[in-house]
């Protein structure tokens, strides 16, 4: 179902993880260039806050232990265990973020 992030595009700056609540979950929003990356927050190795992580173009690193994750596919890219966040589709329209929960 899609729903809307409650961020804006033009809110969003390239390389500054955002934390949105949609639904009661905690998601991540991402921005590279135009296009925003939407991702669940926690990190499956001890639960540390993406959004408080460094971004580094599609790359998120956690905060607590440096687990990295790439933002389009919410896949842990290492340590290669393969964990993975959840990823969810963005779709803006008229410059509002909107993403797809399950
Ligand atoms: S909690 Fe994220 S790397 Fe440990």
């Amino acid at each position: 179902m899609k729903r809307p992030a409650g961020a804006r595009l033009d809110e969003m700056t390239a390389g500054v993880p955002k934390l949105v609540e949609v639904a009661g979950v905690r998601i991540v929003l991402t921005r590279v260039g135009d296009t925003v990356y939407a991702c669940g927050d926690t990190c499956e190795h001890r639960g540390g806050p993406l959004s408080e992580g460094k971004q580094s173009g599609t790359r998120l690193a956690c905060p607590w232990h440096g687990w990295h994750y790439d933002v389009k596919t919410g896949q842990c890219v290492f340590p290669g265990r393969g964990a993975a966040v959840p990823s969810y589709a963005v779709e803006i329209t008229n410059g509002e973020i909107h993403v797809e929960l399950p």
